[in-house]
């Protein structure tokens, strides 16, 4: 069983045994082990039940750690590092032989970030080799954003849980790359697409099908990800009510209660209608409605398609890919 310490040197002692330990970052907890070494990289799919076409990020702690993961860095990408790390943002850069195929599912391109949460921060630091982590979840299911969640589910199969509190941001990071002069977002997050252009000028949404070295089927890029067990239905209320009829409907919605469900069937994320708030919340509070007996299924409001209800409106859309 995990053992869950909020000391870093325990953690630190963990993972150079080649031991695996999830860590808290701002966004999601991660399920780390050392990224340099492909045995290691193999017992982290091995315990999420993950396919080994889905690459996986590495997580570093200054500059220099990162040095020698990559080749060379676009000067775009400078400026966002400059501006967004430490923090959730996710550069896809040009590998060295230095990061084993593994991490990456066989691409040239590997997934990069410094996290800012204080702990795996210090940890990184501390530690002689980067860190590559997925989400701490099972393949599929919805990220883990407390140590709890993470035991529940992969306790048993893992050393340590660093325990850092409840994750600020509550949802991933955005994944960045460059196709030739442009710069594409392959999965939004936690840095809003329009911060990402205040910084680089205009960027274009994609998928990684657009881009000839990626892994056909990454990132997030599986149509059902990110999903409880419940059916979940994503759109308007109005719509999909009259559809749910017969069902006990558990609601969960931005700012506004619905009318026609009971009120103790509803989730609000954020009263004062607070994006940040409602995305801290999201995924600790879909895995609640998940666990709850007196709902068939979960009907999850449209958020505004704008900064971080972009991010929101994609993991949900995924989520509602599993009926
Ligand atoms: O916020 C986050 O990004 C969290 C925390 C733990 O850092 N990590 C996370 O990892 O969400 P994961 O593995 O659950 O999702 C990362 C996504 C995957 O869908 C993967 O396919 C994509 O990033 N990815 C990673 N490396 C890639 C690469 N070299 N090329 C294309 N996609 C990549
Ligand atoms: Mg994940």
């Amino acid at each position: 069983m995990a053992k869950i310490t909020q000391s870093i040197s325990e953690a630190k002692e963990i993972l150079e045994q080649d031991a695996l330990c999830a860590i808290p970052t701002e966004t999601v907890y991660g399920l780390a082990g050392n990224a340099l070494k492909s045995e290691v990289v193999a017992k982290i799919f091995e315990a999420k039940k993950r396919p080994v076409f889905d690459p996986l990020i590495c997580h570093v702690g200054s500059m220099e750690q990162m040095a020698p993961l990559v080749k060379e860095i676009p000067p775009k990408a400078k400026l966002l590092m400059e501006k967004f790390w430490p923090g959730p943002l996710t550069l896809l850069l040009p590998k060295t032989e230095k990061v084993p195929d593994l991490v990456t599912a066989g691409s040239p391109l590997v997934g990069i970030r410094m996290p800012s949460h204080p702990l795996t921060k210090s940890l990184l630091e501390q530690l002689e080799f980067p860190l590559a982590a997925p989400s701490a979840n099972p393949f599929g299911y919805i990220s883990p954003t407390t140590a709890v969640h993470v035991e529940t589910q992969l306790g048993a199969e893992i050393a340590g849980i660093l325990d850092g509190g409840s994750c600020d941001v509550g949802i991933e990071s955005t994944i960045v790359g460059f196709e030739g002069e442009e710069t594409v977002i392959y999965r939004s997050g936690g840095i809003a697409k329009e911060q990402i252009q205040g910084v680089v000028g205009k960027v274009k949404m994609g998928s990684t099908l657009s881009h000839p070295d990626l892994p056909q089927k990454a990132p997030g890029m599986l149509e059902s990800h990110y999903a409880p067990n419940l059916p979940l239905y994503f759109g308007k209320a109005e719509d999909l009510l009259p559809k749910l009829k017969g069902k006990r409907v558990g609601v969960l919605s931005f700012k506004k209660v619905i009318v026609g469900v009971p009120r103790e069937q509803q989730e609000i994320l954020s009263i004062q209608g607070d994006i940040v708030e409602a995305t801290q919340k999201l995924f600790g509070i879909m895995r609640k409605m998940d666990g709850r007996k007196d709902i068939d299924v979960i009907l999850a409001q449209k958020f505004p398609e704008f900064g971080l209800g972009v991010a929101i409106n994609d993991r949900l859309r995924r989520a509602s890919k599993n009926h």
